[in-house]
């Protein structure tokens, strides 16, 4: 779809860099500064902020303080306060918590499951389902995330196949109606994109899908727009661009929240954020971690000049050649 063409078109940026970000940072970073953090995110326009994660302290120490966190937290009307779960006691912490949605996490590749929750694929399906049936009768929202969807660090390429075969049995057996495919370590690429996201779309038109991206190899953004041509609207990023996961062998940060707000504002789409606030408190938030981050916006400022919509830069323009 073209966003220039008649009313802008809404784009949802979910924030993970509390989740995704700060698992994979070196230092502890005080409850305190999580809580001012989230409650920063959700005052700059955010409508989804996923806060932590209820998984085994040991396996993520950074997040150990996940009760905490949404304990401190000032909830605005309107913000979904989410957590990731990896089994049925993350789903019971999360209900004690009142975490407004889980995120439920498996990964398409065995090896990366194993690495990552130490079970099988199909053991952490099992759990998903059972964690899925606990937050229906909670009233929590659920989501499920796909990991390495676009291929895995220890096995190479995930067939489609095995992509479509898990969002089916998500959707068909444990009743998840939201799927994020996740690109963990970021191997994909536009065509691979269109690909993916064109099958599953096509094969479950009832899914709400979501993708997440990292810009391992550069190819973040470029990957968000080839989800929107194939008609995704749901995208997560990270605050300043950290992130990865820990049990992923060269997994390095998510694509970057006020970057990929940016890209999006000035080609016509509309997130509803408050960007120069979410600039500000990228900047703080690298303060904060005490090293530089990838978020490219912070450092050289917005674009100067109009976006796209304010029209007709192109139309007067004379070819190259008769200059
Ligand atoms: N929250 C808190 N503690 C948990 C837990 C949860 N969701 N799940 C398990 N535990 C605890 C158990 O109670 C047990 O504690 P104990 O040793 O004090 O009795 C311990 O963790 C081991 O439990 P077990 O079921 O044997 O888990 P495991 O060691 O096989 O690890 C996971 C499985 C899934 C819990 C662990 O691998 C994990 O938390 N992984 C998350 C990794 C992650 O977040 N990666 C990045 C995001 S994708
Ligand atoms: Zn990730």
């Amino acid at each position: 779809m073209n966003p220039w063409s008649g009313q802008a078109r809404m784009v949802h940026v979910q924030e993970v860099a509390l989740r995704d970000g700060l698992q994979s940072e070196a230092t502890f970073v005080p409850t305190d500064e999580k809580i001012k953090l989230i409650d920063r995110l959700a005052a700059s326009g955010l409508k989804k902020i996923e806060v932590s994660s209820l998984v085994s302290p040991r396996a993520v120490p950074q997040l150990a303080d996940a009760e905490a966190v949404l304990q401190g937290i000032t909830r605005l009307p309107g913000v979904i306060y989410a957590a990731l779960v990896p089994n049925v006691r993350g789903m019971e912490r999360a209900i004690a918590a009142r975490a407004d949605e889980v995120n439920l996490v498996m990964s398409a590749s065995e090896s990366h499951n194993r690495s990552n929750l130490r079970m099988s694929c199909d053991a952490s399906f099992h759990a998903i389902k059972e964690a899925a049936s606990l937050a229906a009768s909670a009233g929590l929202r659920v989501t499920a995330s796909l990991s390495c969807s676009f291929g895995c660090p220890f096995e190479g390429e995930v067939a489609a196949a095995t992509i479509s075969m898990w969002c089916r049995r998500l959707q068909d057996e444990a009743g998840i109606r939201s799927i994020s495919l996740c690109d963990t370590t970021g191997m994909a690429y536009p065509a691979l994109v269109q690909d993916l996201v064109g099958l599953i779309r096509r094969t479950y038109p009832a899914l709400n899908l979501a993708l997440h991206f990292h810009n391992t190899r550069g190819l973040g953004l470029a990957n968000v727009f080839a989800g929107l041509d194939a008609g995704v609207i749901h995208f997560d990023a990270a605050l300043a661009g950290i992130g990865g996961c820990p049990y992923a062998p060269g997994a390095t940060g998510n694509i970057c929240t006020e970057d990929l707000i940016h890209a999006l504002e000035v080609s016509g789409y509309r997130c509803g954020v408050n960007l120069d606030a979410l600039i500000e408190t990228a900047a703080d938030l690298e303060k904060l971690l005490g090293h530089t981050t990838p978020g490219q916006v912070m450092k050289a400022g917005r674009r100067l000049g109009g976006h796209v919509d304010d029209k007709p830069r192109f139309v007067d323009a004379k070819p190259i050649l008769d200059r």
